[in-house]
C-alpha cells in the first residue's frame, strides 16, 4: 500500500497559499483584459464609502430594513452609492425603480439583483431533492436553465442557488433543497445546475449567476437541528462534504454563499481556512462571496464577535465579500479603514471582485439588460417550459413498492377512488421555496385524473391540521364504487425545507391507518407518498399495493402522476438519500466504515440491541415497471494513459415493456492509509432499454474513481487491492475484485 500520486496539497502549503488554481474559461483572454482595466479604472475614481457601498446587500419586499428591523428609506441608500446588491425585488417595474436610483448615484453603478430561484420561477419545477432522483444531469441542467431563463426575463440576474449541501440527517428538512446523501453524485450534480444556470455566458438573456451554498458543511447539523453547530475532522469533511463545492466552483459557479453555522470551532461566515485558503486560493475561485441572511450579525449569538465592527472586521478580513442583509460593512467598514484594522487593500479586493461579475453580466454596458416587457411577455410561463416541468417531474418519482405488479393501471380502470386532501392543494405540489411560483397554474392530481376523463371519487381522507382522519365512511364508500384506490398521503409543502427540521420523520399514524382501513374495500390501494425528504412509513409499506414516492413535483404533478401511474411513463428514478426503517438509525447512509466490529446481526458489533440496522430503502434504489438483469461483469485493462481499468456489465431488459435503468458503479478501497468507507459511488448510466434488448455498460477506472483525501487533504491514489461493485442500487450490486499496481 504506497502512495503512487500525490497532488501536493498539503495543509502547510495551503496556509502558506500556494495554489492549484481552477481558472474558468472566461478568466481569460481580451474579454477578461477589457474588464480589468475597465474595473481598475473605476475603482481608481471611487471613494473609500463609495467601496464599501459595492459590498452591502439589502432586502426588499416592504421597505429596507436595516439591524432590528429599523427601517430604512427606499431608495436613497441606493442613490448615495450605499448598496451594491438587493435581494428579493420581484418584478420588472421594482426592479427598474432600484436601477434608475443607481443609476442617479455619483458612479452609476449598477445593482445586481438576487433572488432564491430554487426549483423553477414562476414555473413550478419538482424539487431539487426530486430532480437529483432522476439521476438525469443533462434534465437537471435543463430544468436549471429554464429558471434562468424565466428569472432573467423578470430583472433577476443573481440565484442563491444551488444548494450542494450533501446531508445524511433526512431530520434536517433543508435535505429538500440538495442533491442528497452522496458527495461523488452531488458533485455532479451541483457541476449541472451551475452549468444550466449559468451557461456559457454570464450576459446571455437566457442565464443568471448561480450561488454555490451553503459553505461549507451546512448539511451536517448536530442532531439535524436546521442552523445547528457542524464538528467533523477535516479528513471527513474533504471526502464526504467538500466535493460538490469544489465541482460547482470548477464549473464556474460566479458566487459562493457561506453557511449559518461554524465549522472546526469558527463560523463559516468568518472562516479564513474556507473562504481565503481552501475557496479563493486553493482552487483560485474568482468570483465573490455572500453571507447568508444575517449572518455577519449572527456571529454575535454565536458569540465569536463582541459588536458589529468585530463581525465586520472578523468577516472581511476573513475573506467575505459582501454581506447580506445586515448592516455591519455598512456601518463599520469604512471607519475599520481608516483605523487599519482592515486593509484598504483587503476591502479593494473584495469590491473588484464583485465588480467583475456586474462587467460580467452586461450591466455595465447595460444596467436594464434584465428588464425587457417584451422579452418578459415572450419568456414567462411558456408552453415549453410547462412541457419542461411535467417531464422533469415524471423522471423524479421513485417507484419504492408494487406488489403483483398493480402499477402501471390497465386502460381498463376508469373509476379512481382519490382520498387525501394532497391530491387537491395546489400549493402543496409546489414545496417549499415556491415564493415566485404560480400557485394557481398547479395541476393537481384531481384535476388531471378529471381531465383524463376518469370518474373520480375524491374524499379529503385526513385532516393534517387535527391529524385526524375524516370521514372515513365516506372514503370507504368511494372506494367500494371504484376500481382502484389512490391515497395521497405525506407531508405538506411547509414541512420540510429551511427551519423545518423535525424530531420525528415517520408519516404520522393516523395517515398510515387511513390506508390499513381502506385496504378493508378489497380494491389496490396505491399509495402516492408526497414529501420533501425520507419519511418512515412501516405501517403501509408492505400493506399497500405500490408505494411511489412523488415528493413535490411543481406545477405539473398531477399531469405526471397520471402518465405514470398508467404507464405512459415508465418510472425511472432512484433515490438520492437512504429510507430509514426507524428514527433512532438517523443519520443512516450508504457509504458508513467498516469499524472495527462491522455491523451483522451478530452481538458485539456496530449495530443496535432493538432494532435493525438495515434500510427501509437504500442509496440508488427504485424499481421500473420492468426487470433489468445484470451478468457478465468484467474487468479488463486499462490504456496505460490514466485509465487503469475498465470494468463493464450486460444489462438487459427481462420485462415486456421498454424502460430506463440506472446502472451504478462503486469501488471499495480495501485496505488503504486512512479507514475508507464500505463503498462509494464513482459512477453511473442511466440506460434506455427495449424489452428484451441487452446493452455492454462500461466505466472507465481512472485516479477519480481510485482516490480520496488524506487527511492532510492532499489527493491521493494508494496501490492495492479493490472491488468494483455494478448494480442497480447500493445494495443490489455484483462485485469483480482489481489491483492497482
Ligand atoms: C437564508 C437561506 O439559508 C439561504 O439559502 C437563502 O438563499 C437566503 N436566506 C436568502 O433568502
Amino acid at each position: 500500500m504506497k502512495k503512487i500520486r500525490v497532488h501536493r496539497l498539503c495543509l502547510l502549503f495551503l496556509l502558506l497559499g500556494t495554489t492549484l488554481r481552477v481558472v474558468p474559461a472566461e478568466a481569460s483572454g481580451k474579454q477578461t483584459r477589457d474588464r480589468d482595466r475597465f474595473v481598475a479604472k473605476l475603482m481608481q475614481r471611487m471613494t473609500l464609502e463609495e467601496k464599501v457601498g459595492q459590498l452591502c446587500q439589502c432586502a426588499g419586499g416592504g421597505d429596507l430594513t436595516g439591524p432590528n428591523n429599523e427601517r430604512i428609506p427606499r431608495t436613497e441608500p441606493v442613490v448615495k452609492g450605499e448598496i451594491g446588491s438587493m435581494l428579493n425585488i420581484l418584478g420588472l417595474d421594482s426592479v427598474r425603480k432600484y436601477q434608475q436610483a443607481a443609476m442617479q448615484s455619483r458612479l452609476q453603478i449598477p445593482l445586481i439583483f438576487g433572488l432564491d430561484v430554487i426549483h423553477g420561477y414562476r414555473i413550478g419545477f419538482p424539487l431539487p431533492l426530486a430532480e437529483a432522483a432522476s439521476f438525469d444531469l443533462k434534465m437537471i441542467e435543463e430544468s436549471a436553465r429554464w429558471a434562468a431563463t424565466e428569472a432573467a426575463a423578470e430583472g433577476c440576474n443573481w440565484t442563491f442557488a444551488p444548494m450542494v449541501d450533501v446531508s445524511w440527517d433526512a431530520r434536517w428538512g433543508r435535505v429538500m433543497e440538495g442533491a442528497g446523501e452522496d458527495p461523488y453524485y452531488g458533485a455532479r450534480v451541483a457541476a449541472a445546475r451551475v452549468h444550466g444556470f449559468q451557461g456559457e455566458d454570464l450576459a446571455a438573456e437566457n442565464t443568471i449567476m448561480a450561488c454555490v451554498k451553503h459553505f461549507a458543511g451546512y448539511g451536517a447539523p448536530i442532531a439535524g437541528k436546521d442552523y445547528n453547530s457542524v464538528d467533523m475532522s477535516l479528513g471527513h469533511f474533504a471526502n464526504f462534504y467538500m466535493p460538490p463545492y469544489k465541482a460547482a466552483v470548477e464549473a464556474g459557479a460566479a458566487t459562493v454563499m457561506t453557511a449559518f453555522n461554524d465549522l472546526n470551532n469558527i463560523p463559516c461566515t468568518a472562516n479564513e481556512f474556507l473562504l481565503r485558503r481552501l475557496l479563493k486560493e486553493r482552487w483560485g475561485f474568482d468570483g465573490f462571496v455572500v453571507s447568508d441572511m444575517n449572518a455577519v450579525s449572527e456571529m454575535l449569538a454565536h458569540r465569536y464577535a463582541a459588536d458589529g465592527a468585530d463581525a465586520a472586521a472578523k468577516a472581511l478580513n476573513a475573506g467575505l465579500d459582501m454581506e447580506m442583509v445586515t448592516l455591519n460593512y455598512h456601518t463599520h467598514l469604512s471607519d475599520l479603514i481608516r483605523k487599519g484594522v482592515v486593509k484598504e487593500a483587503v476591502l479593494d479586493e473584495a469590491v473588484r471582485r464583485i465588480l467583475n461579475k456586474k462587467y460580467e453580466l452586461g450591466l455595465f454596458a447595460d444596467p436594464y439588460r434584465y428588464c425587457n416587457e417584451a422579452r418578459a411577455a415572450a419568456t414567462l410561463r411558456s408552453a415549453a417550459m410547462r412541457d419542461a416541468a411535467r417531464r422533469m417531474a415524471e423522471r423524479s418519482m421513485v417507484l419504492l413498492e408494487n406488489h403483483n405488479a398493480a402499477l402501471p393501471l390497465s386502460p381498463q380502470v376508469r373509476r379512481v377512488a382519490l382520498i387525501g386532501q394532497l391530491a387537491k392543494t395546489q400549493s402543496d405540489m409546489l414545496g417549499s421555496w415556491s415564493l415566485w411560483s404560480d400557485h394557481e397554474g398547479v395541476v393537481t392530481l384531481y384535476d388531471a385524473l378529471l381531465k383524463r376523463g376518469v370518474e373520480v371519487n375524491y374524499s379529503p381522507g385526513y385532516d393534517f391540521d387535527k391529524n385526524v382522519i375524516i370521514d372515513l365512511e365516506g372514503a370507504m364508500a368511494q372506494a367500494a364504487k371504484s376500481d382502484v384506490v389512490v391515497v395521497a398521503l405525506g407531508e405538506r409543502s411547509l414541512e420540510s425545507g429551511e427551519r423545518c427540521s423535525k424530531a420525528d420523520i415517520t408519516i404520522a399514524a393516523e395517515q398510515q391507518k387511513l390506508v390499513e382501513e381502506l385496504r378493508k374495500s378489497g380494491k389496490p390501494v396505491i399509495v402516492l407518498l408526497m414529501c420533501g425528504r425520507p419519511v418512515i412509513f412501516n405501517q403501509v409499506r408492505h400493506s399497500a399495493s405500490a408505494i411511489l414516492c412523488t415528493w413535490w413535483l411543481g406545477c405539473e404533478a398531477g399531469t405526471a402522476l397520471c402518465n405514470v401511474l398508467w404507464g405512459d411513463y415508465n418510472p425511472s428514478a432512484k433515490l438520492p438519500m437512504t429510507f430509514p426503517a426507524q428514527i433512532g438509525q438517523v443519520p443512516l447512509y450508504y457509504q458508513f466504515k467498516s469499524t472495527g466490529r462491522p455491523q451483522s446481526p451478530e452481538g458485539w458489533t456496530t449495530s443496535y440491541i432493538d432494532t435493525s440496522y438495515e434500510p427501509a430503502y437504500p442509496f440508488g434504489y427504485g424499481l421500473s415497471y420492468t426487470r433489468f438483469a445484470y451478468s457478465e461483469l468484467a474487468v479488463s485493462e486499462g490504456d496505460g494513459e490514466g485509465v487503469h481499468a475498465r470494468v463493464a456489465v450486460t444489462v438487459t431488459n427481462t420485462g415486456t415493456r421498454a424502460g430506463e435503468e440506472v446502472v451504478q458503479l462503486y469501488v471499495r478501497d480495501e485496505v488503504a492509509s486512512i479507514t475508507r468507507p464500505v463503498k462509494e459511488l464513482r459512477g453511473f448510466e442511466k440506460i434506455n432499454l427495449q424489452a428484451g434488448e441487452s446493452r455492454r455498460v462500461s466505466f472507465d477506472i481512472t485516479d477519480a474513481q481510485l482516490g480520496f483525501y488524506d487527511n492532510a487533504l492532499n489527493y491521493v491514489v494508494e496501490k492495492g487491492d479493490f472491488t468494483l461493485l455494478v448494480g442497480t442500487s447500493s445494495r443490489d450490486l455484483q462485485q469483480v475484485a482489481f489491483r492497482l499496481k
